[in-house]
């Protein structure tokens, strides 16, 4: 399938997988990037810039087609090398950077003038009108059902692709509850150029964390995720646990007294225990409400294909016998 995303990444697929933190390794990357989508590296799992450069090398042994890095703009209180995040993107002959949090200006002149394509993640019409003014070449359009963090506006992705599609001239992608050929068929109807996913691929074969995540999204329907930290403006999705219990109990009692220290605990250093140890119950990790959509592990490769195959049949078999008949 060609389409302004196909083309402008070098892609075959127009199906891209989000940064995802403690997920993002080269091994899901890679597999996506040679099963034609566009595969990314989450730069911030990486501790330093000199991790993420090795990190880059490794996926580059294990594919010869593009992939890309996730660089998130964290909430002002934490503050990584930025500059030196970019080095390394930019050493490592990255040609796609997707960016998210903060706004991405005060890094734009280097990733374009080492001719990186930048996508900027955004959760409102608004946002992605500043990213196309500050000259980003995509965005990629986070509905409300997204895992991770929707925003505050919380529009879901019915309303918020065709009013991107209204506004927007650069090409963008509908990311938050893409599951498969019935998402892409749907987010190319509503005006986007392709899909991006994050929680259907953490449940794949090749997705790089403890088997306890992948059959926890198998497990968990549409009803089971919460939202937090919303009085703190840092909404997230998050998958239902006793730690996150917890944490919309403390939220419940603090009112808008709470500040990032009351639930640091559910909060902070949880990744590695949920994804690579397992511990389901430690606290907050992002999932999005497509878990509900998710019932089996395939590979990265079967994932992709059957996207592409339904979507086909979608296309042409159902869509064009409706237009028939
Ligand atoms: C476990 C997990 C971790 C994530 N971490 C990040 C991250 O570090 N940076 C980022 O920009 N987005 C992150 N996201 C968001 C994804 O890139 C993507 O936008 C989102 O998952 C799309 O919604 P979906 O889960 O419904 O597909 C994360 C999502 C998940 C599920």
């Amino acid at each position: 399938m060609k389409t302004r995303i196909t083309e402008m990444l070098g892609i075959e697929h127009p199906i891209i997988q989000g940064g995802m933190h403690y997920v993002g390794f080269a091994e899901l990357a890679a597999a996506v990037s040679n099963a034609g989508g566009l595969g990314i590296i989450t730069a911030l799992t990486q501790s330093t810039p000199e991790l993420l450069a090795k990190e880059i090398a490794r996926c580059r042994e294990m594919t010869d087609k593009p992939f890309g890095v996730n660089l998130t703009f964290l909430p002002a209180f934490a503050e990584p090398p930025y500059p030196e995040y970019i080095r390394a993107i930019i050493e490592g002959g990255i040609k796609v950077v997707e960016t998210a949090g903060r706004n991405p200006q005060p890094y734009m002149p280097y990733l374009k003038q080492a001719g990186i394509k930048v996508i900027h993640k955004c959760t409102s019409v608004r946002h992605s009108l500043k990213a196309e003014a500050i000259g980003c070449d995509a965005v990629s359009v986070d509905g409300f059902e997204c895992g991770g963090h929707p925003g505050e506006d919380d529009v879901t992705n019915f309303i918020l692709l065709p009013r991107a599609a209204e506004e927007l001239k650069i090409p963008f992608v509908a990311s938050g509850g893409m599951a498969d050929g019935r998402s892409l068929v749907a987010a190319l109807a509503l005006g986007a150029e392709g899909i991006n996913m994050g929680t259907r691929f953490i449940a794949t074969k090749e997705g790089p964390v403890h088997d306890n995540v992948k059959n926890a999204i198998v497990a968990a329907t549409e009803l089971d995720t919460r939202l937090v930290m919303r009085k703190l403006r840092n909404t997230e999705r998050v998958m239902m646990n006793s730690g996150v219990e917890r944490l919309l109990e403390i939220e419940k009692q603090k009112g808008d007294a709470l500040t990032i220290a009351d639930v640091y605990e559910q909060v902070a250093g949880v990744y590695p225990k949920i994804m690579r140890d397992g511990e389901m119950e430690a606290g907050a990790w992002s999932c999005g409400m497509v878990a509900g959509l998710i019932h089996d592990i395939p590979s990265v490769k079967e994932l992709i294909d059957r996207i592409m195959s339904q979507a086909d049949a979608l296309i042409n078999q159902r869509l064009a016998g409706l237009s028939r008949a």
